[in-house]
């Protein structure tokens, strides 16, 4: 049986539903007096194929959360089809490409309809179905977007790899879910650089059984090499098919997609978001946050690659039936000017970016921004880590003008939507401040003990208590590691590996991570991963990866290795170590600095003394703390005497 349209979703309105602080604590306060009245609310604006059965199913312990249990639905429907009637000529997103001479290309919904639905057709006729894994690696083209949505069309899982990992990390993640499709370019551009996509999917494929099928989109007319009976062009599939693609009813707790992400230890993990609670999460966020108006322009500029480009480059925007602009660049090419031309290019109202740009484009100098007049801003965001006083300064005054309002979001990965964050034109904003929870989010501080840190002017690790919808269902293939991750460390709590403060106002403000993850340009990176490939080189036999502050990144890479081989070239280590971290993951986890040490701090009982090493790495040599645990303190001194 087909399920019919409910009479959900039909007079729902786009539009931030708060506008006022007071209204923003009732919400608040409803959210959590009645979490599952208040997301049922929300859930009701959207179309539904079948009505939920109940709202809410969870317990931390095993983990176990569910939304809108029984309720079936499609996301594409929820972001294409409901806006036909209204919006079929509107831009859903204006494509701006690297080179700012080459075509610019726009998509309205019903164009992007008709693609999506193509798509989904070509996906079905290379084998694809329901359930079935694909891996996307592309650069930031509209076609991305259409191949994210036309997996979530047919109900497929798409797992996005960011196009500026290694063949190596690539293939671990194809294997980790057994990718059937793998969906990628002939190449990308980045800035004046050129970057041969399909060849490092070919040397990924080689160890990559599961996949069946390789769809190649052309986009730099580079030569690649086509492996018969596997690979196929992205153009010579469309042509075979029409744009009739019914979408695949799900239920509200299938999987609509996996993302990868570093933790502090192992491998990276394959974070599960579903259907139903990712979407109404997600639109809830973004209407609210940047108290999103209809007929504005959205620009975020994060890469699809990550959490923030899947939540507010593809899914909320298009839920909420917003323009966005989806950029192909990088913020400082041909110059740094490039990020505020677009704007005014596009008369772009909502601009969502990272730190670790705005300082960047700091340093640039004002030159870059004077020729720009940005006066279509009107709501600034910042997201992926700490921002410090002096960039958000600096964003607020030279950009913002003095009059947009910041909203410097709190999330990750795991949480799928924004958490703690202000409300734009509502909340009270403090430089350096995520401020306060969203509506559904109950944030708790506890020490290390796990004793609730209770009262303001206090500072403890980040846990949250309660469930909101689109919270990660599992780690793919490994529930186990998704319980002992997230939920094991303080009982009964979400612990999210940042540590906070709460300040006299009850404002939150995220310090950075308690954990061994580091934020390199707001990508995430574990130390464990950055060590494991550094050990490959034939010639060390340990290494230990810090974090340390860098004023661009916000942190950098600093490892410590040992050589076995004295006579070794000091310079020529340290290149072929970077060689090697880029093809074990890729360029973005290179270590900053690399000093070669004869031993590391450990205690007697063989552990590294991390502790010791960051704050060598800080240049806090004088101040390490407590040693006396230390197996050999002579190793200190080496690495004290000898750092970068
Ligand atoms: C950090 C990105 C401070 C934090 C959406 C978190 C932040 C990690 C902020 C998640 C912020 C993210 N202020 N720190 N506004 N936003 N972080 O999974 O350490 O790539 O745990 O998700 O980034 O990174 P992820």
């Amino acid at each position: 049986m087909r399920f019919s349209f409910s009479n959900f979703g039909r007079n729902r309105s786009t539009m931030a539903t708060i506008n006022t602080l007071e209204q923003y604590q009732q919400e608040y306060q409803k959210s959590v007096n009645d979490p599952e009245g208040f997301w049922a609310e929300k859930a009701e604006q959207f179309v539904w194929k079948k009505k939920w059965d109940s709202v809410l199913d969870w317990n931390f312990s095993e983990p176990k959360n569910k939304w809108f249990i029984g309720g079936k639905l499609n996301i594409t429907e929820n972001c294409l089809d409901r806006h036909l009637e209204k919006r079929a000529d509107q831009i859903a997103y204006y494509w701006e490409p690297n080179d700012p001479h080459a075509k610019a290309v726009s998509y309205t919904y019903k164009q992007l309809h008709e693609q999506v639905c193509k798509f989904a057709n070509v996906l079905k006729n290379n084998g694809a179905q329901k359930g079935d894994r694909i891996c996307i690696y592309m650069p930031m083209v509209p076609e991305l977007a259409i191949a994210v949505l036309a997996c979530a069309r047919i109900g497929a899982v798409h797992s996005v790899v960011f196009g500026g990992f290694s063949a190596s990390a690539l293939s671990g993640r194809i294997q980790d879910s057994d990718c059937k499709i793998v969906i990628c370019t002939d190449g990308a551009y980045r800035g004046a650089k050129g970057i041969p996509m399909k060849d490092t999917v070919d040397e990924a494929l080689e160890v990559c059984p599961s996949v069946e099928k390789v769809i190649v989109l052309e986009h730099t007319q580079s030569n690649i090499r086509m492996v018969e009976g596997r690979d196929v062009m992205w153009k010579n599939e469309m042509e075979k098919v029409n744009a009739d693609c019914p979408a695949e009813p799900m239920d509200a707790e299938d999987m609509l997609f996996i993302l990868y992400t570093s933790g502090s230890t192992g491998k990276p993990k394959g974070v599960v978001h579903t259907c139903g609670g990712y979407m109404v999460y997600t639109q809830y966020t973004f209407e609210n946050v940047f108290n999103y108006r209809e007929g504005e322009v959205f620009w975020c500029t994060a890469d699809i690659g990550w959490i923030t480009g899947h939540s507010y480059i593809v899914y909320a925007p298009l839920l909420s039936g917003a323009t966005s602009v989806m950029f192909e660049g990088v913020p400082t090419y041909p110059d740094a000017g490039r990020f505020w031309q677009v704007i005014d290019k596009y008369k772009v109202n909502i601009f969502y970016t990272a730190p670790t740009a705005i300082r960047a484009l700091e340093v640039a100098g004002l030159d870059f921004v004077k020729p720009y007049k940005l006066d279509s801003l009107r709501v600034l965001g910042s997201v992926g880590e700490p921002i410090n006083e002096e960039a958000w300064n600096w964003y607020n005054i030279n950009i913002g003008k003095g009059k947009c309002p910041i909203v410097d979001t709190w999330w990750q990965t795991e949480t799928g939507g924004m958490m703690i964050s202000p409300i734009a034109g509502v909340t009270k904003t403090k430089p350096g401040f995520a401020t306060l929870p969203l509506p559904g989010v109950q944030p708790i501080l506890v020490d290390d003990k796990g004793n609730e840190i209770i009262g303001n002017g206090v500072e403890g690790n980040l846990c949250i208590k309660f469930p909101w919808p689109s919270i990660i269902r599992t780690t793919y293939g490994d529930h186990e590691r998704c319980r002992q991750n997230y939920f094991a460390t303080y009982p009964n709590l979400y612990f999210t590996g940042d540590g906070c403060k709460r300040d006299e106002d009850g404002y939150y403000r995220i310090t950075g991570r308690v954990d061994d993850v580091m934020n390199v340009s707001g990508h995430r990176i574990g130390t464990a991963e950055v060590e494991s490939a550094i050990n490959m080189h034939a010639d060390i036999v340990e290494s230990a990866v810090v974090g340390y502050p860098h004023d661009i990144k916000g942190q950098g890479i600093y490892a410590y290795v040992i050589c076995t081989n004295k006579n070794k070239d000091q310079e020529a280590l340290r290149k072929e170590i970077l060689a090697e971290v880029t093809k074990v993951i890729g360029p973005i986890a290179k270590p900053d600095k690399i000093q070669i040490v004869s031993g590391l701090p450990k205690t007697r009982s063989g552990k590294i003394m991390r502790r010791i090493l960051r704050k060598v790495a800080e240049g806090e040599m004088n101040n390490l703390g407590d040693t006396s645990t230390l197996l050999d303190p002579n190793v200190v001194e080496e690495i004290k005497a000898g750092a970068l």
